[in-house]
């Protein structure tokens, strides 16, 4: 039975979420586009494979240092940029951009606003990653951590951006319902934190029309203010809430029941999206930034427990009275565990945000760790289980192989706890060292021994991209499947058609 209120209403009303399974697909592709979700959808997956294995490619370059074959373009400093702006902008943008799109139409029950603008969106994202990147392994970068983009690049993210705004907004001023569903909220504050992030943390000024440098507008602890205040809402709006917006459609939808608690929704959003603002000093803890500033982040950060477990367990409660298909969906065991670890490196970064355990574990691996269990666990793994839902919908058939779900869901698993431990092991190890003295106060390990210390954890981490990585290649082999099979099937049935046609003409 169609639901009352048309659009996914299952999703809040209380009605099992079959009733997006049950409609006609056919109609779907019709009313909707479709197209535009799936050309994100890949690049997500060909950006996925490639920032995940450059990811593995510093890995292991920083365990064995002689992978960087004195080649500029490889060597670590300058593939690390590759690899973030590949997995942060080109995998998780386009999954945000695919999923975005699908959430938007569908919940609103309106097609696109615009499907010129929702294409140059596609073909601007693209370009601005791909000429970021090859800009990087020559040595053209702004150097500003996830900022890196030189100002060309930043002039044409600004306009797609604006694009992308005009397209998700208008489209939902053409819902055809009164209600707008929580995902969008997220998505759009997403969108809106971004734009403002984006033209603030990049006002600079070129050196010259055909001149790739550009001089930013701030300097000194200003600077490292402003970037933090960029980076940590990078964070917050890019890698958290936007994601959360993916969260809070693929979840129900996938569990076949509404949100537990659409109340806690909407507190948590405007908690989160308030708080997050302020928290960018606890990156500076212990510089030149004033002290009741980076006091002022660590508090917001602790209070920042409250809205991020609030969205957690938002999620995870609405499997509550269907856990069984924890047993029986790899799909939702995708889901839940990213929201598990969503959990986990929400606690673990109040916990790094106060001073005296920031006083250890910055400058080691333990940030690295907590921001691929943020990153791997949380953004990859939401993102992996969403995609197992959309791809069938989209191209109109069956996943092509349930089990090599399982398959990539234990590889990616196994990965991520390798990568972490790893990294616990080698940051606060060397955060220990660092600051051990003997008994006539120097300093007990010289740093080329925390050096030597470190060397296994990494190689162990290393080992953890690998196994990461291969599920990702399940995933890609999995989904090529589909969408052949799903071609066949439509020349398949096409021919019968025709058949028939001719059959009834003759
Ligand atoms: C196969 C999977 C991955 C591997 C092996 C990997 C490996 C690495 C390595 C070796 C670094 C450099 C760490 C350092 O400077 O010491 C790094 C940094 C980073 N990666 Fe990954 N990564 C993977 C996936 C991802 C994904 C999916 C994301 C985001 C969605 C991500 C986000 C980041 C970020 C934000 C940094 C910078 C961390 C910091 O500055 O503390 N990574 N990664
Ligand atoms: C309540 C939530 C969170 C808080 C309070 C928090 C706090 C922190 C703290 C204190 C640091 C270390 C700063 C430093 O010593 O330089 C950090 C680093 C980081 N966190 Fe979180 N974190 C949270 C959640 C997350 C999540 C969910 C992700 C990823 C999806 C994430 C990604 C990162 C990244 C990328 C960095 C490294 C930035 C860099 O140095 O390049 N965090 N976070």
């Amino acid at each position: 039975m169609p639901p009352k209120r048309g659009f996914d209403a299952a999703l809040i009303v209380g009605q099992p979420g079959g009733y997006d399974m049950a409609h006609s697909a056919v109609a779907a592709t019709a009313q909707y586009n479709y197209d535009i979700v799936k050309k994100f959808a890949v690049m997500a997956l060909v950006w996925g494979v490639l920032g995940m294995s450059a990811g593995t490619y510093i890995a292991a370059e920083l365990a064995f240092p002689f992978l960087n074959f004195d080649i500029a373009e490889i060597t670590f400093g300058r593939l690390r940029p590759v690899h973030t702006t590949l997995v942060i902008f080109g995998f998780g943008g386009s999954a945000l951009f695919a999923t975005s799109y699908y959430v938007v139409q569908r919940t609103s029950q309106a097609r696109l606003a615009s499907d010129w603008m929702a294409n140059l969106t596609f073909w601007g994202w693209q370009l601005s990653v791909l000429v970021g990147i090859i800009g990087y392994m020559n040595g053209i970068t702004e150097g500003k951590e996830y900022a890196e983009f030189p100002w060309y690049v930043d002039l044409v993210i600004t306009v797609t951006w604006v694009f992308y705004f005009l397209v998700f907004v208008m489209t939902l001023r053409r819902r055809s319902q009164p209600h707008i569903y929580v995902a969008n909220w997220f998505y759009l504050a997403f969108i809106l934190a971004t734009a403002i992030l984006h033209i603030f943390r990049n006002l600079s000024v070129p050196v010259g029309l055909f001149n790739t440098t550009s001089y930013s507008l701030y300097s000194g602890v200003q600077d490292a203010m402003v970037q933090w205040w960029y980076g940590h809402n990078a964070v917050g709006f890019f890698l958290t809430a936007a994601f959360l917006g993916m969260m809070y459609y693929f979840v129900p939808k996938q569990a076949g029941r509404p949100i537990y608690s659409y109340r806690l929704s909407i507190v948590h959003f405007w908690a989160l999206s308030f708080m997050y603002m302020w928290v960018g000093g606890h990156h500076l803890h212990w510089t030149a930034l004033p002290d009741w500033a980076s006091s002022l982040a660590a508090a917001f950060s602790i209070l920042l427990l409250l809205p991020s477990w609030g969205g957690m367990i938002n999620g995870i409660m609405t499997l509550s009275g269907a856990w069984d298909k924890l047993r029986s969906d790899p799909i939702m065991l995708f889901l839940i565990t990213a929201l598990s670890f969503y959990g986990m490196s929400t606690f673990e970064g109040p916990m790094m945000s106060l001073k005296s355990v920031n006083a250890l574990s910055h400058y080691t691996d333990w940030t690295v760790g907590h921001v691929h269990s943020g990153a791997l666990g949380w953004v990859a793994m939401i993102s992996f289980g969403s995609f197992y839902h959309l791809i069938p919908r989209l191209w109109e058939t069956r996943l092509y192989s349930v089990r090599l779900v399982y398959v990539h869901f234990y590889l990616a698993t196994i990965g991520i706890v390798l990568y972490i431990a790893s990294m616990w092991v080698s940051g606060i190890g060397q955060g220990l060292m660092l600051r051990t003295f003997d008994d006539y106060g120097n300093l007990a390990y010289t740093f080329i021994e925390t050096v030597v210390f470190m060397h296994w954890p990494l190689v162990v981490r290393m080992i953890g991209g690998m196994f990461f990585v291969s599920g990702i290649l399940v995933m890609v082999f999995n989904v090529f499947m589909t969408v052949r099979n799903a071609k066949l099937e439509q020349a398949a049935l096409e021919a019968k058609i025709a058949a028939k046609l001719a059959k009834a003409g003759a």
